[in-house]
């Protein structure tokens, strides 16, 4: 048997498979099969290896620690890994907010929506359409990305309730069309649904990523904070995927000035090893009481190493600026793209970076370019509620000249499509 059948035998297929590659070892920004043959990685594992597969510092501090103790339950003792992470992250988002460390994404989530309950005595939560917050039971039922996520699962937790997220592609209005309209319906939602003194969190990707790398006007994120702070509801953002210099800033929540109270952290957070985190601000951190929640294998000394050195070589290699420039160039290149009449619109921030299909046939075309670039040598992962959107996610420090080359053939083949179809 070849491993896609001894995987179809031994694993569950529920989790599908993207490509039929085996792939069994990273350098940099590429992977490589076992015959050795090179595929460069522009979706880095789902936004995880942010600095790329074999960076020397991450894996001299895995290294160091692998070798100290591999994991310590984070409530038996003391662990100054642990320590000088959360610290780090206090560097990053402020010195008023306090870490809780969680293993995935979906799991910070829950954090989070316990925290808020928790905090303010308040059982609702209002999340976005097109949202996606992770897949346990809590998390999944603010995910809105795709019905299939959720239907099967159904009943998901009550006093949840999605809005529209202001993304003009999708609604088919100008920023400041989309902006109004979201803006209008929360105020509905608040006067006829649910009544502000019971909404314990809003809860939001700042850009959403598997939505379809969506960037909200600029407006958007302040006129949250400052409804919020009126109605003394809990401003959640969850950088799960943004976060941790993928956009230019450490945290995309960053470019528009505002604070949250909550802070969701995942995926690149741990350097390539399992990690999440939650901040919140330390008012509402030391009103959760010992024993409330926890985790058994949270603050892992292992993921905690490889994350502070990536957050070290992030501030080292001035990464964060790497990412704008490269963003920008890549807008650049690809921005002819948007001329043709079977792409919608090409956007980035920093490293997020999205080629969205236009009309009935976008999603076929997504998929045709995910497949052309793989037979080019290329990974690419699709996005947005119909898989319209291809989506680029290098790692950080990936080579100027490399990603030019590749954004290159990426342009090449969606021409080709697009003239194919
Ligand atoms: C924004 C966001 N939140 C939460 C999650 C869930 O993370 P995990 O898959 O680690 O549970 C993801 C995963 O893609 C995500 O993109």
């Amino acid at each position: 048997m070849d491993i896609s059948q001894r995987h179809a035998a031994a694993v569950m297929p529920v989790q599908p498979m993207e490509t039929e590659l085996e792939l069994v070892r990273g350098e940099g920004p590429y992977l490589f099969t076992p015959d050795g043959t090179r595929y460069l990685d522009l979706a880095t594992g789902i936004a995880v290896n942010a600095v790329g597969y074999s960076h020397p510092k991450v894996l001299a501090a895995i290294d160091e620690q692998v070798h100290r103790h591999l994991h310590l339950y984070s409530g038996t003792a003391y662990q100054q890994v642990l320590v000088a992470f959360a610290e780090a992250l206090q560097k990053e988002i402020g010195p008023s907010y306090k870490l809780f460390f969680g293993n995935s994404g979906t799991e910070a989530v829950e954090a989070a929506v316990k925290l808020s309950r928790f905090a303010t005595g308040r059982p609702a939560v209002i999340a976005f359409r097109g949202s996606f917050h992770g897949r346990s039971l809590g998390a999944l039922s603010l995910t809105d990305s795709a019905a299939r996520y959720r239907s099967p699962y159904e009943p998901l937790l009550p006093a949840v309730y999605h809005v529209d997220y202001p993304a003009p592609t999708r609604l088919g209005m100008t920023p400041d069309e989309a902006l109004a309209h979201v803006q209008q319906q929360i105020a509905r939602l608040l006067e006829t649904d649910v009544a502000p003194e019971r909404v314990a969190a809003i809860v939001l990707e700042p850009i959403q990523g598997e939505g379809g790398y969506v960037i909200p006007p600029d407006g958007f994120l302040p006129w949250l904070r400052d409804l919020t702070a009126k109605h003394g509801i809990l401003l959640a953002v969850d950088e799960v995927q943004s976060g941790m210099g993928r956009t230019g800033r450490m945290f995309a929540y960053q470019h528009s000035g505002i604070e949250p109270d909550l802070v969701i952290m995942g995926k690149a957070l741990g350097g390539g090893m399992p990690l999440s985190a939650l901040a919140a601000r330390t008012e509402l951190a030391d009103r959760w009481t010992p024993g409330a929640h926890g985790t058994t294998f949270g603050g892992n000394p292992v993921s905690c190493a490889a994350g502070l050195a990536t957050l070290e070589v992030i501030r080292e290699e001035s990464l964060m600026e790497v990412a704008t420039q490269l963003g920008e160039a890549a807008l650049r290149q690809l921005a002819p793209l948007a001329e043709l009449p079977c792409v919608k619109e090409v956007r980035a921030r920093g490293l997020m970076i999205a080629v969205e299909f236009a009309g009935a046939e976008g999603g076929a075309r997504a998929q045709q370019v995910v497949t052309e670039s793989l037979a080019d040598h290329m990974i690419l992962h699709m996005a947005g509620l119909k898989h319209e959107v291809i989506r680029l996610m290098p790692p950080l420090n990936i080579p100027a000249g490399v990603f030019a080359d590749a954004l290159d053939r990426l342009s090449t083949i969606v021409r080709r499509v697009c003239s194919a179809n």
